[in-house]
Protein backbone atom coordinates (compact mmCIF):
# COMPACT_ATOMS: atom_id res chain seq x y z
CA UNK A 1 0.00 0.00 0.00
CA UNK A 2 1.50 3.49 -0.58
CA UNK A 3 1.16 6.32 1.57
CA UNK A 4 -1.62 8.23 -0.62
CA UNK A 5 -4.00 5.25 -0.51
CA UNK A 6 -2.45 4.87 3.36
CA UNK A 7 -3.86 8.03 3.72
CA UNK A 8 -6.74 7.76 1.97
CA UNK A 9 -7.94 4.86 4.47
CA UNK A 10 -7.52 7.61 7.04
CA UNK A 11 -10.33 9.67 5.79
CA UNK A 12 -13.88 11.11 7.32
CA UNK A 13 -15.46 8.23 5.54
CA UNK A 14 -14.57 6.20 8.34
CA UNK A 15 -16.17 8.91 10.94
CA UNK A 16 -18.68 8.24 13.60
CA UNK A 17 -21.24 10.88 12.83
CA UNK A 18 -21.43 13.03 15.61
CA UNK A 19 -18.72 12.15 17.70
CA UNK A 20 -16.69 15.15 18.87
CA UNK A 21 -14.77 13.16 20.98
CA UNK A 22 -10.85 14.68 20.23
CA UNK A 23 -8.54 11.31 21.35
CA UNK A 24 -5.17 13.31 20.94
CA UNK A 25 -1.99 11.69 20.59
CA UNK A 26 -2.59 7.66 21.71
CA UNK A 27 0.19 5.23 21.54
CA UNK A 28 -0.57 1.49 21.62
CA UNK A 29 2.14 -0.27 22.77
CA UNK A 30 2.67 -4.24 23.21
CA UNK A 31 4.41 -7.42 22.05
CA UNK A 32 4.49 -8.80 18.02
CA UNK A 33 0.55 -10.38 17.02
CA UNK A 34 -0.68 -8.61 20.67
CA UNK A 35 -3.50 -6.61 18.03
CA UNK A 36 -1.67 -3.60 18.20
CA UNK A 37 -2.65 -2.91 14.59
CA UNK A 38 -6.14 -4.33 14.48
CA UNK A 39 -6.61 -2.26 17.36
CA UNK A 40 -5.66 0.69 15.78
CA UNK A 41 -7.83 0.11 12.89
CA UNK A 42 -10.77 -0.04 15.28
CA UNK A 43 -9.92 3.75 16.79
CA UNK A 44 -8.76 4.71 13.74
CA UNK A 45 -12.40 4.39 12.17
CA UNK A 46 -14.00 5.39 15.36
CA UNK A 47 -12.54 8.68 16.14
CA UNK A 48 -11.31 9.69 12.66
CA UNK A 49 -7.66 10.38 13.44
CA UNK A 50 -5.19 8.47 11.33
CA UNK A 51 -3.26 5.20 12.23
CA UNK A 52 0.29 5.54 11.90
CA UNK A 53 2.29 2.05 12.10
CA UNK A 54 6.39 2.40 11.78
CA UNK A 55 6.23 -1.37 10.49
CA UNK A 56 3.36 -0.45 7.79
CA UNK A 57 5.62 2.51 6.97
CA UNK A 58 8.77 0.94 6.19
CA UNK A 59 6.45 -1.75 4.51
CA UNK A 60 5.96 0.52 2.07
CA UNK A 61 9.42 2.22 2.04
CA UNK A 62 10.58 -1.46 1.23
CA UNK A 63 7.93 -1.88 -1.33
CA UNK A 64 9.15 1.30 -2.66
CA UNK A 65 12.39 0.17 -2.77
CA UNK A 66 13.45 3.94 -1.28
CA UNK A 67 16.81 4.09 0.59
CA UNK A 68 14.82 4.04 3.76
CA UNK A 69 13.44 0.71 2.59
CA UNK A 70 16.50 -1.00 1.26
CA UNK A 71 18.25 0.02 4.69
CA UNK A 72 15.15 -1.78 6.68
CA UNK A 73 14.91 -4.66 4.58
CA UNK A 74 17.04 -7.08 6.52
CA UNK A 75 16.59 -5.91 9.87
CA UNK A 76 13.11 -6.37 9.91
CA UNK A 77 13.12 -9.87 8.20
CA UNK A 78 15.65 -10.62 11.49
CA UNK A 79 13.08 -9.25 13.48
CA UNK A 80 15.78 -6.56 14.38
CA UNK A 81 14.85 -2.76 14.95
CA UNK A 82 15.64 -0.26 12.38
CA UNK A 83 17.86 2.43 13.80
CA UNK A 84 16.07 5.11 16.02
CA UNK A 85 17.23 8.00 14.37
CA UNK A 86 15.15 6.72 10.80
CA UNK A 87 12.77 5.90 12.91
CA UNK A 88 12.33 8.99 14.16
CA UNK A 89 13.31 10.85 10.71
CA UNK A 90 10.22 8.85 9.55
CA UNK A 91 7.60 9.54 12.38
CA UNK A 92 8.49 13.11 12.34
CA UNK A 93 7.40 13.74 8.44
CA UNK A 94 4.08 11.77 9.04
CA UNK A 95 3.04 13.27 12.29
CA UNK A 96 3.65 16.84 10.40
CA UNK A 97 1.04 16.02 7.65
CA UNK A 98 -2.13 18.03 8.54
CA UNK A 99 -4.50 14.99 9.42
CA UNK A 100 -2.52 14.43 12.70
CA UNK A 101 -4.10 18.00 13.80
CA UNK A 102 -6.59 15.79 16.30
CA UNK A 103 -4.62 13.45 17.37
CA UNK A 104 -3.39 9.97 15.96
CA UNK A 105 -2.70 6.35 16.89
CA UNK A 106 0.80 5.35 16.64
CA UNK A 107 1.13 1.53 16.71
CA UNK A 108 4.62 -0.18 17.25
CA UNK A 109 5.98 3.44 17.64
CA UNK A 110 8.16 4.27 20.20
CA UNK A 111 9.60 1.13 21.01
CA UNK A 112 12.94 2.31 22.42
CA UNK A 113 13.78 4.49 25.10
CA UNK A 114 15.90 6.86 22.64
CA UNK A 115 12.78 7.00 20.98
CA UNK A 116 10.28 7.63 23.72
CA UNK A 117 12.37 10.72 25.12
CA UNK A 118 12.70 11.56 20.88
CA UNK A 119 8.71 11.61 21.39
CA UNK A 120 8.64 13.43 24.31
CA UNK A 121 10.70 15.84 22.84
CA UNK A 122 9.15 16.12 19.86
CA UNK A 123 5.74 17.06 21.43
CA UNK A 124 7.29 19.68 23.45
CA UNK A 125 8.86 21.29 20.25
CA UNK A 126 5.48 21.59 18.29
CA UNK A 127 3.45 22.79 21.10
CA UNK A 128 1.29 19.65 21.43
CA UNK A 129 -1.99 20.59 22.42
CA UNK A 130 -2.25 17.24 24.06
CA UNK A 131 0.18 14.64 25.79
CA UNK A 132 0.22 11.44 24.84
CA UNK A 133 -2.27 8.42 26.49
CA UNK A 134 -0.35 5.39 26.09
CA UNK A 135 -2.66 1.73 26.29
CA UNK A 136 0.07 -1.24 26.80
CA UNK A 137 -2.09 -4.39 25.64
CA UNK A 138 -0.89 -7.56 26.89
CA UNK A 139 -1.33 -11.32 25.57
CA UNK A 140 0.10 -14.91 27.12
CA UNK A 141 3.73 -15.72 24.91
CA UNK A 142 1.59 -19.15 23.32
CA UNK A 143 -1.42 -16.97 21.94
CA UNK A 144 0.93 -14.58 20.65
CA UNK A 145 2.27 -17.06 18.12
CA UNK A 146 -0.80 -18.44 17.59
CA UNK A 147 -1.74 -15.10 16.45
CA UNK A 148 1.23 -14.47 14.00
CA UNK A 149 1.13 -17.60 12.56
CA UNK A 150 -2.00 -17.32 11.78
CA UNK A 151 -2.17 -13.70 10.56
CA UNK A 152 -2.95 -12.99 6.81
CA UNK A 153 -3.16 -9.78 5.80
CA UNK A 154 -5.15 -8.08 2.71
CA UNK A 155 -2.81 -5.64 0.76
CA UNK A 156 -5.02 -2.92 0.99
CA UNK A 157 -4.17 -3.33 5.00
CA UNK A 158 -7.35 -5.38 6.16
CA UNK A 159 -6.01 -7.88 8.95
CA UNK A 160 -7.02 -11.69 9.11
CA UNK A 161 -6.53 -14.54 11.24
CA UNK A 162 -7.41 -18.19 10.26
CA UNK A 163 -8.18 -19.39 13.28
CA UNK A 164 -10.02 -16.47 15.34
CA UNK A 165 -10.66 -14.03 12.71
CA UNK A 166 -10.98 -15.53 9.41
CA UNK A 167 -12.06 -14.63 5.85
CA UNK A 168 -15.51 -15.89 4.85
CA UNK A 169 -13.86 -17.27 1.52
CA UNK A 170 -10.61 -18.78 2.05
CA UNK A 171 -8.17 -16.78 1.37
CA UNK A 172 -9.75 -13.57 -0.06
CA UNK A 173 -10.49 -10.21 2.00
CA UNK A 174 -14.53 -10.05 2.84
CA UNK A 175 -13.72 -6.00 1.86
CA UNK A 176 -11.90 -6.25 -1.52
CA UNK A 177 -11.81 -9.42 -2.65
CA UNK A 178 -8.07 -9.78 -2.95
CA UNK A 179 -5.56 -12.45 -2.36
CA UNK A 180 -4.81 -12.50 1.63
CA UNK A 181 -0.59 -12.69 1.98
CA UNK A 182 1.57 -14.05 4.70
CA UNK A 183 3.41 -11.12 6.15
CA UNK A 184 7.50 -12.54 5.72
CA UNK A 185 8.37 -12.21 8.96
CA UNK A 186 5.27 -14.35 10.69
CA UNK A 187 7.92 -17.30 11.11
CA UNK A 188 8.25 -19.03 14.24
CA UNK A 189 12.11 -17.99 14.18
CA UNK A 190 11.37 -14.49 13.28
CA UNK A 191 8.80 -13.93 16.20
CA UNK A 192 11.41 -15.56 18.92
CA UNK A 193 13.67 -12.85 17.85
CA UNK A 194 10.93 -10.21 17.50
CA UNK A 195 10.01 -11.28 21.49
CA UNK A 196 13.72 -11.19 22.48
CA UNK A 197 14.03 -7.72 21.22
CA UNK A 198 10.11 -7.10 22.67
CA UNK A 199 11.50 -7.78 25.86
CA UNK A 200 14.97 -6.06 25.91
CA UNK A 201 14.38 -2.56 24.21
CA UNK A 202 10.62 -2.02 23.93
CA UNK A 203 9.52 -3.46 27.80
CA UNK A 204 12.08 -1.09 29.39
CA UNK A 205 9.58 2.16 27.61
CA UNK A 206 6.60 0.60 29.39
CA UNK A 207 7.71 1.64 33.24
CA UNK A 208 8.90 5.01 31.41
CA UNK A 209 5.26 5.63 30.97
CA UNK A 210 3.49 3.80 33.40
CA UNK A 211 5.05 6.57 35.83
CA UNK A 212 2.88 9.37 34.24
CA UNK A 213 -0.46 9.26 34.82
CA UNK A 214 -1.94 8.43 31.59
CA UNK A 215 -1.38 4.66 31.11
CA UNK A 216 -3.46 1.91 31.35
CA UNK A 217 -2.39 -1.65 30.76
CA UNK A 218 -5.97 -3.56 28.78
CA UNK A 219 -5.95 -7.60 28.22
CA UNK A 220 -5.44 -8.44 24.61
CA UNK A 221 -6.93 -12.10 24.71
CA UNK A 222 -10.80 -10.37 25.09
CA UNK A 223 -12.68 -10.40 21.83
CA UNK A 224 -11.76 -8.13 19.53
CA UNK A 225 -14.38 -5.78 20.63
CA UNK A 226 -14.58 -6.41 23.84
CA UNK A 227 -10.69 -4.48 23.41
CA UNK A 228 -11.91 -1.83 21.71
CA UNK A 229 -14.48 -0.83 24.27
CA UNK A 230 -12.06 -1.16 27.03
CA UNK A 231 -9.35 0.72 24.91
CA UNK A 232 -12.25 3.26 24.70
CA UNK A 233 -12.86 3.54 28.34
CA UNK A 234 -9.65 4.22 29.58
CA UNK A 235 -8.44 6.64 26.91
CA UNK A 236 -11.57 8.51 27.33
CA UNK A 237 -11.22 8.76 30.82
CA UNK A 238 -7.51 9.22 30.97
CA UNK A 239 -8.07 11.99 28.27
CA UNK A 240 -10.41 13.59 30.22
CA UNK A 241 -8.30 13.86 33.03
CA UNK A 242 -5.66 15.68 31.11
CA UNK A 243 -7.54 18.43 28.82
CA UNK A 244 -5.43 21.46 27.39
CA UNK A 245 -4.67 23.35 30.81
CA UNK A 246 -6.17 20.84 33.03
CA UNK A 247 -2.87 18.85 33.52
P1 LIG B 1 5.46 -4.24 13.24
O1 LIG B 1 4.82 -4.32 11.92
O2 LIG B 1 5.09 -3.13 14.16
O3 LIG B 1 5.30 -5.64 13.96
P2 LIG B 1 5.07 -6.10 15.49
O4 LIG B 1 5.30 -5.11 16.56
O5 LIG B 1 5.84 -7.35 15.58
O6 LIG B 1 3.57 -6.27 15.61
P3 LIG B 1 2.62 -7.01 14.64
O7 LIG B 1 2.25 -6.11 13.50
O8 LIG B 1 3.22 -8.34 14.28
O9 LIG B 1 1.35 -7.33 15.56
P4 LIG B 1 0.14 -6.41 16.00
O10 LIG B 1 0.27 -6.13 17.45
O11 LIG B 1 -0.06 -5.27 15.08
O12 LIG B 1 -1.04 -7.46 15.83
P5 LIG B 1 -2.26 -7.54 14.77
O13 LIG B 1 -3.30 -6.54 15.09
O14 LIG B 1 -1.75 -7.61 13.37
O15 LIG B 1 7.05 -4.18 13.04
C1 LIG B 1 7.69 -5.02 12.10
C2 LIG B 1 9.17 -4.70 12.06
O16 LIG B 1 9.38 -3.34 11.62
C3 LIG B 1 9.93 -4.79 13.40
O17 LIG B 1 10.32 -6.11 13.69
C4 LIG B 1 11.12 -3.85 13.14
O18 LIG B 1 12.07 -4.48 12.33
C5 LIG B 1 10.47 -2.74 12.33
N1 LIG B 1 9.95 -1.63 13.17
C6 LIG B 1 8.62 -1.28 13.31
N2 LIG B 1 8.50 -0.24 14.16
C7 LIG B 1 9.76 0.08 14.55
C8 LIG B 1 10.27 1.05 15.45
N3 LIG B 1 9.47 1.89 16.10
N4 LIG B 1 11.61 1.09 15.63
C9 LIG B 1 12.44 0.25 14.98
N5 LIG B 1 12.01 -0.71 14.12
C10 LIG B 1 10.69 -0.80 13.91
O19 LIG B 1 -2.88 -8.97 15.19
C11 LIG B 1 -2.11 -10.17 15.04
C12 LIG B 1 -3.07 -11.32 14.69
O20 LIG B 1 -3.93 -11.56 15.81
C13 LIG B 1 -4.00 -11.02 13.51
O21 LIG B 1 -4.14 -12.20 12.74
C14 LIG B 1 -5.33 -10.63 14.15
O22 LIG B 1 -6.44 -10.98 13.33
C15 LIG B 1 -5.30 -11.44 15.43
N6 LIG B 1 -5.98 -10.78 16.55
C16 LIG B 1 -5.89 -9.46 16.90
N7 LIG B 1 -6.64 -9.20 17.99
C17 LIG B 1 -7.20 -10.40 18.35
C18 LIG B 1 -8.07 -10.78 19.42
N8 LIG B 1 -8.51 -9.89 20.35
N9 LIG B 1 -8.45 -12.08 19.49
C19 LIG B 1 -8.01 -12.98 18.57
N10 LIG B 1 -7.20 -12.67 17.54
C20 LIG B 1 -6.79 -11.39 17.43
MG1 LIG C 1 0.96 -4.52 13.40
Amino acid sequence: MDIATALDNTESKHAEPGTDFVPGPVLLIGPPGVGKGTQAKALMAEFNVPQISTGDLLRDHRARRTELGMAADELMSKGQLVPDHLVNEMVADRLALPDCARGYILDGFPRTLAQASWLDQYLIDTNAAYPVVVISLVVDRDDLLKRITGRRLCPQGHIYNIYSQPPKLEGICDVDGERLQQRKDDTVEVFEARMKVFEAETAPVIPHYESQSRFAQVDGFQDVGQVTDEIRARLKALRESSRPGGH
